[in-house]
């Protein structure tokens, strides 16, 4: 499938062991034989202890069996820029977080968010300090609650097609008095917004002030474009699900590219991916063998090489090629990427869904229960952890 421009962006990103045995034609038999065994081995190790990407480098002192075998792709800010914070700060925010997310008014959101994003959005939303959030779905206004947490006195503006307070009349729900719905007959899908005239209404002259999150299911795609078209530059996806699942085109999914280290896959379940991937599923609820990652011509962009869109209501078949424009054309807007990491190993949290093999290390790690307890999380209802997604924070250059 793919291009020969495809193949050469592929081929100019690795760089095996192999091909530095095509040097060594002259030497002798058993010279050779020493160095094919040298370069199958570090082929090997580097599929199954491949080094978590740069952002999160200074977490990795101690590891645990298997965060990122599978690899973690990622797209490239054009200057290498990383995340001011700190693992340290991560574990500062999660101290103040926990009692104040035993306070929210939604206990059970079901099809919104869970424990991880609510801390991942919190934290981020008071690192940028904003002077106006947007969120586009919002459900039954719990990532609305979340904003006001972190922003206690900032206006939000929350487009959803259904208003939250509508859920009100069935249970609980979170309706903001400094918010501006454009929710049931006010309506308009973040792309159709006039945001002229609604800067205006809100006095911002600088739209770096302004945090825009989306949780609502849409192609990341076209909301990067719309984002970057309407001027904004702090983003968060929340749900960015990984290649081959979900039910929209997502930015991992974008980044997921052979000249990234972590991306591109195989689609032979002989394969050292296939033979892994297939050992995940009976743990993980989320991984997906090569037979789901791939469909039958090898496409395994995407989900299957579609576009998913609008809760799957919608797909496109892409090409490899289209993928990769998509990419180049994120990668050149981006001045940072940071995933969230998981707040704790699946073996504090007894977590399943997400597979750990396609994620970067938690926070906190698998051998530090005294600090899982001590921050409160010990507490929370287990249920609670099941909805990480990898939501991504984007720093990008309108
Ligand atoms: C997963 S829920 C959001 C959960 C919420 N953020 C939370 O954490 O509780 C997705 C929401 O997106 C809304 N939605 C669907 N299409 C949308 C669109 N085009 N623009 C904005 N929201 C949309 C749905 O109605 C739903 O409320």
């Amino acid at each position: 499938m793919a291009s020969g421009f495809a193949r050469s962006w592929r081929a100019a990103g690795r760089s095996s062991g192999g091909g530095r045995l095509m040097g060594v034609g002259g030497l002798c038999a058993s010279l050779l034989a020493v160095l094919l065994i040298a370069g199958f081995l570090m082929e090997w190790n580097e599929l199954l202890f491949r080094p978590t990407p740069p952002q999160i480098k200074s977490l990795s002192s101690f590891s645990s069996s298997d965060f990122g075998i599978l690899g973690v792709p990622w797209c490239r800010p054009k200057n290498g820029r990383k995340v001011p914070w700190t693992h340290a700060d991560l574990v500062q925010g999660l101290q103040e977080f926990v009692p104040i997310y035993k306070t929210r008014p939604i206990k059970n959101n079901r099809f919104g968010m869970g424990f991880d994003h609510s801390f991942g959005l919190w934290f981020i939303a008071r690192w940028i300090q904003p002077d106006l959030l947007i969120e586009s779905g919002a459900f039954k206004g719990h990532s609305t609650w979340v904003l006001r947490q972190a922003m206690p006195t900032k206006p939000i503006i929350s487009i959803t097609p259904r208003h939250p307070e509508k859920y009100l009349q069935k249970g609980p729900a979170y309706v903001d008095s400094n918010c501006k719905y454009l929710a049931g007959k006010n309506f308009v899908d973040f792309g159709n917004v006039n945001w002229n005239d609604l800067m205006d209404e809100f006095g911002i002259k600088d739209r770096s002030k302004v945090l825009v999150f989306f949780d609502d299911h849409q192609n990341e795609m076209r909301r990067f474009q719309q984002a970057i078209h309407a001027g904004f530059s702090h983003l968060v996806f929340e749900d960015n699900y990984d290649t081959g699942t979900g039910d929209h085109y997502s930015l991992r999914q974008i980044c997921d590219q052979p000249l990234v280290k972590g991306g591109g896959h195989s689609c032979s379940a002989m394969s050292k991916e296939g033979r892994l991937r297939a050992t995940r599923q009976e743990k993980w609820e989320k991984a997906v063998d090569i037979k789901e990652l791939c469909g039958p011509a090898g496409e395994w962009w995407g989900v299957r090489g579609e576009v998913r869109d609008n809760f799957n209501h919608s797909f496109e078949q892409i090409t490899q090629e289209q993928h990769l424009e998509n990419f180049m054309l994120i990668e050149s807007h981006l001045d940072l990427y940071w995933e969230l990491p998981p707040v704790a190993a699946p073996s504090l949290t007894q977590q399943s869904r997400y597979d750990p093999a396609r994620t970067t290390y938690p926070i906190i790690r698998g051998n530090e229960t005294a600090l899982f307890d001590q921050l409160g999380l010990g507490n929370l209802d287990k249920v609670l952890f099941n909805g990480y997604t990898q939501m991504v924070y984007l720093k990008v250059f309108p």
